[in-house]
Order: structure tokens, then sequence, then C-alpha cells
């Protein structure tokens, strides 16, 4: 992999703020020879941000901190919402954008996924933006179009240097949290048209920048399979991020 790796944990609906923290306190014992090679992140809940923020920032660790999802406005009576600010205020270095759970539960759409990563954006921080298939649009063989329309409504807009800087979570809906996962050929294909896409849109150089992680049961026992892949650029983990033993493990087959 050219590009630096990124293993990031999206841990959704799963941990306080004091689980969290030991989480991470755990996970930094593991992982902390492999800062050169991979960059590491965590996206906990909203309530867990302050407690990693702070122990990140007091023991000094290397892990990035990411929140799972974000308000596009700056302020206002838009009751049960984050903004981009107050998340920036905790050192947040990622936002995931567009999660298919978000899509599915909450009515995200290209549109609103596009004013998200313009706010990201805006404040300093990094969408990892994510796209996917349902079994029925893959057995219907659409993933492509359909990916690449995920991918052309969120990103519609933005700046070239931002694309460079940019994350695609690629995250097929059907193996998300089932074991199940595409070949890492097939799931290279993908990743591969979302960087044709991201290139005709912004130019080659964001094209050979911008990192493309894999997201769907990834275990230890599969990772390096996925980050074998050329146009693939790490993982975005959920129920194995977790658990500190086994997220490390990911984070080492990156390495
Ligand atoms: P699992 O790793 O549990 O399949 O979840 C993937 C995911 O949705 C990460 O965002």
């Amino acid at each position: 992999m050219a590009r630096r790796p990124l293993v990031a944990g999206n841990w959704k609906m799963y941990k306080t703020a004091g689980e969290g923290a030991i989480l991470v306190q755990n996970l930094e014992e593991r992982v902390s020879g492999s800062w050169d090679q991979v960059e590491v992140a965590v996206c906990p809940p909203f309530t867990a941000l302050k407690s990693v923020s702070t122990l990140i920032e007091l023991d000094r660790l290397q892990i990035s901190l990411g929140a799972q999802n974000v308000y596009w406005e700056e302020e206002g009576a838009f009751t049960g919402e984050v903004s981009p600010r107050m998340l920036a205020e905790l050192r947040c270095d990622y936002v995931i954008v567009g999660h298919s759970e978000r899509r599915e539960f909450f009515g995200e759409t290209n549109e609103t996924v596009n004013k998200k990563v313009k706010a990201v954006f805006s404040e300093g921080m990094l969408p990892i933006v994510c796209v996917g298939e349902s079994l029925a649009t893959r057995d219907a063989e659409e993933t492509d179009t359909f990916v690449r329309e995920q991918v052309r409504g969120a990103l519609e807009g933005i700046e070239a240097d931002q694309a460079t800087k940019l994350v695609v979570a690629y995250e097929p809906i059907w193996a998300i949290g089932t074991g199940r996962t595409p070949t890492p050929e097939g799931a290279n294909d993908v990743c591969r048209s979302i960087r044709a896409t991201v290139g005709a849109m912004f130019g080659p150089p964001a094209a050979m920048s911008l990192r493309i992680l894999y997201g769907g049961s990834v275990k230890p026992e599969n990772a390096k399979s996925f980050f074998g892949e050329p146009d693939i650029d790490g993982a975005l983990v959920g129920g194995a991020s977790l658990d500190a033993d086994s997220f490390a493990e990911i984070v080492k087959a990156a390495v």
C-alpha cells in the first residue's frame, strides 16, 4: 500500500465513557509499536468522545479520534443534534458520514451526506464517507452504478484539495455484522471504481491520495487478505473493534 493505511474502529452504540477509556488504554498497550506504519482511529459514541479525547491528550497517545455522525449547521434550534464545531473542540480528527445504518434507520440521503461532508471539512476535520450496496442491488449486478452514484452525491461541490485528504469506506450492507464478506478481489474491484470516480471528479492527485477502507465483518483472520489489495488502504471495523485484542491484531495485519 503506497498510502499510509488507516484502521478505524466504529464502536456504534457500544461503550460508555468509562468503558471507552479502558478500551483505548488496552488498545494502546497492544499497538504502540505500529504507529509509523499505520494510523489507528477509534470512533466512540458522542458521550464517550470527551473521556477518550482527554485520555489521548494526557497520555499523548497516537490514536486518532472520530465521531460517528454530525449535523451540518453551525448551531441552532436542532434538538438532539451535534455540530461540527463541537466535535472539532473535542479534537476529533474524523467524522463517519453516511454509514448505512444511518441511511437505513435515520433517513440519511446522498444530499444530507453531502451537506455533512462539507460541514466536516469546514471545521478542519476529515469525513469517512461510507458507501455500499444492499444484497438486492448486488444480486441485480448494479453495485458499481449504485456505489458510483453514492460517491458522486456525497462529494459534489467539494474542493479538489479536500478530495485528496478524503477517506471513503466501502461497506457492502450485506457484509456488515453478518460474517459474510466479498472476496478481497471483489472488494478491490469496487474500491478501484470508487477511486476512478474520485479521479474523474477531482483529478489524478485526489485519486492517488484518497484512502479507501473496506468495512464489513473484518476480523483478525481475514484482515490481511483485504490489506493486500492495491486499492484498499485499511479497514473500518465494527464488532471486532470492541475488543482490544482483536482490534490490535487487525491493526498489526496492516503493518
Ligand atoms: P462489522 O465489522 O461489525 O461487520 O461492522 C462494520 C461496520 O459497519 C463498520 O462501520
